[in-house]
């Protein structure tokens, strides 16, 4: 049997944790949600989620992970022999959101390389239809090369650390691609800042309509921001807690875990909106009309934008590029470690075999998305595990925590002996009752909107799903991930957890 994995130092766990949590939510989604939910004014519901329920639940995830030093099957196994399903539950969550998420760093690998010649010509959005090759919602059809290879490319790249370990592959590998992110990511937010136009867009970005504040609808979307962009709730913080070494400080790696994934998120709606001012003026047009989030931002607009630049476009679109290819790998080998985690914890495999069962089963299913249906595929799954992951596997693992099982004083001991800021019982209050309502109210409200069917006008861009597509894309993934984790929990142990 092999020793359990631990990380090498302190900065180690510290960057790899950051490592998960930036990812594409601060670069694509952060900026257009705050623009829309207030501006300026936004920051006040996303300070209050980050520290009512954002960073208490990162601590309560790391003193998991740390007291029970296991993946998040075995850690919630350890806690309660019933409920080792949502230990599962998450990881299945994880291991879908592996599968696009490795898509969209396969693209963004592409584009990187189209940006030196400016491949994509002047109708960027036709450019990456037919890149993609899109074709019909529920159509699956042929694979597609150009996205095929770079996504082979991708899970090598994945794959290819996570078998060299956590120290020497996982923690080696933040170790330098996040100081490069964030050196790169300076480099592109002093270009915009220094482009006419650019004080535009940090008008409306940071204009505040406090009129907003008082709309529910506003403190969910912080809410939802806060735990999304946290990677709370899907198993990849406890995953990454359980290799800490035994005299580690919880709540301190936290609170920095926590504000360094926030400022990243604020100097990306800088860069963001300096750039969308500076679109704006070009075409003579409002900020307002040109802000895009998602797959629309980072792979319609912003090409339309670097063509735009006065100079050295094609290496600051390939700066671009590489930001998202580097913020999303860092967040997909987390996610990926959560099944190699669990693999290795409840088969008594070796992590090699762990790596290519789990890892390859990933990549394998990653393929689908690149057929010529892959981008309807995507656009929904994403939908719909955001939706239920989210909110729901937040809320059960809370209440089961804290009313349920009773644990918090028991964890908040534990973490107390290790950390120096000491919790107090503001943590149990958030824990206990702040973000239980939160997450309730959000889950009920996602649910009803789903069941309303608003899916198809709502996400607008690729709209007019059929039904059925919708019912086999979305809800069946979300209820599978369910069952298959109650199923993965049936089985027995090969060795006493
Ligand atoms: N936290 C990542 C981001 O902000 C996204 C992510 C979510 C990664 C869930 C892993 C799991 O982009
Ligand atoms: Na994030």
């Amino acid at each position: 049997m092999e020793v359990r994995s631990q990380w090498g130092t302190r900065a180690g766990f510290i960057l790899a944790a950051v490592g998960s949590a930036v990812g594409l939510g601060n670069i694509w989604r952060f900026p257009a949600v705050a623009y829309e939910n207030g501006g300026g004014a936004f920051f006040i519901p996303y300070l209050v989620a980050l520290l009512t329920a954002g960073i208490p639940i990162l601590i309560l995830e790391f003193t998991l992970g740390h007291k029970y030093r296991g993946s998040s099957p075995l850690t919630f196994r350890r806690l309660n022999k019933k409920t080792e399903f949502i230990g599962w539950w998450g990881v299945l969550v994880a291991f879908v959101i592996s599968t696009y998420y490795s898509v969209i760093i396969a693209w963004a690998m592409s584009y990187a390389l189209f940006s030196f010649k400016l491949q994509w010509g002047s109708d960027t959005e036709g450019f990456f239809l037919n890149h993609l090759q899109v074709g019909k919602p529920g159509q699956v059809g042929s694979l597609v090369p150009d996205v095929f290879i770079p996504l082979i490319v991708v899970w090598v790249i994945i794959l290819g650390i996570l078998l060299l370990g956590v120290k020497r592959g996982i923690e080696i590998a933040n170790r330098i691609m996040i100081p490069l992110l964030i050196g790169v990511f300076l480099i592109i937010v002093i270009r915009a800042l220094t482009l006419p136009g650019a004080f535009d867009g940090l008008e409306a970005f940071f204009k505040p309509d406090f009129s907003k504040i008082l709309n529910g609808k506003v403190w969910v979307e912080a809410y939802g921001q806060i735990f999304f962009s946290l990677s709370i709730a899907f198993a990849i913080m406890i995953t990454y807690s359980s290799y800490l070494p035994k005299k580690s400080d919880i709540t301190n790696n936290a609170f920095i875990t926590g504000f360094g994934n926030s400022s990243f998120e604020l100097l990306a709606g800088i860069g963001v909106f300096a750039i969308l001012g500076f679109m704006a003026g070009q075409q003579g047009v409002a900020v307002n009309d040109v802000v895009e989030s998602g797959v629309g931002l980072a792979f319609m607009v912003f090409p339309a934008i670097i063509n735009e630049l006065p100079a050295l476009n094609g290496f600051f679109g390939f700066l671009f590029f590489f930001s998202l290819v580097l913020a999303g790998l860092t967040s997909l080998m987390s996610i990926s470690e959560t099944y190699i985690a669990g693999l290795v914890d409840k088969f008594r495999i070796s992590r090699t075999k762990a790596v290519l069962v789990g890892g390859g089963l990933a990549a394998i299913i990653s393929m689908i998305y690149a057929t010529k249906g892959g981008l309807h595929i995507l656009d929904a799954v994403d939908y719909f595990i955001n939706s239920f992951g989210v909110a729901m596997l937040g809320l059960v693992e809370v209440v089961l925590i804290v009313w349920v099982l009773r644990k918090l004083r028991e964890l908040r001991n534990h973490a107390n002996d290790v950390s120096d800021i000491k919790l107090g019982v503001w943590w149990t209050i958030c824990l206990g009752v702040i973000t239980p309502i939160i997450l309730g109210y959000m889950m009920y409200d996602s649910l009803r909107q789903n069941i309303l069917k608003t899916f198809a006008t709502e996400t607008g861009n690729y709209s007019n799903f059929p039904d059925s597509f919708i019912f086999y894309s979305g809800w069946s993934v979300a209820i599978g991930v369910l069952v298959i984790g109650i199923i993965l929990s049936l089985i027995k142990w090969r060795k006493k957890p």
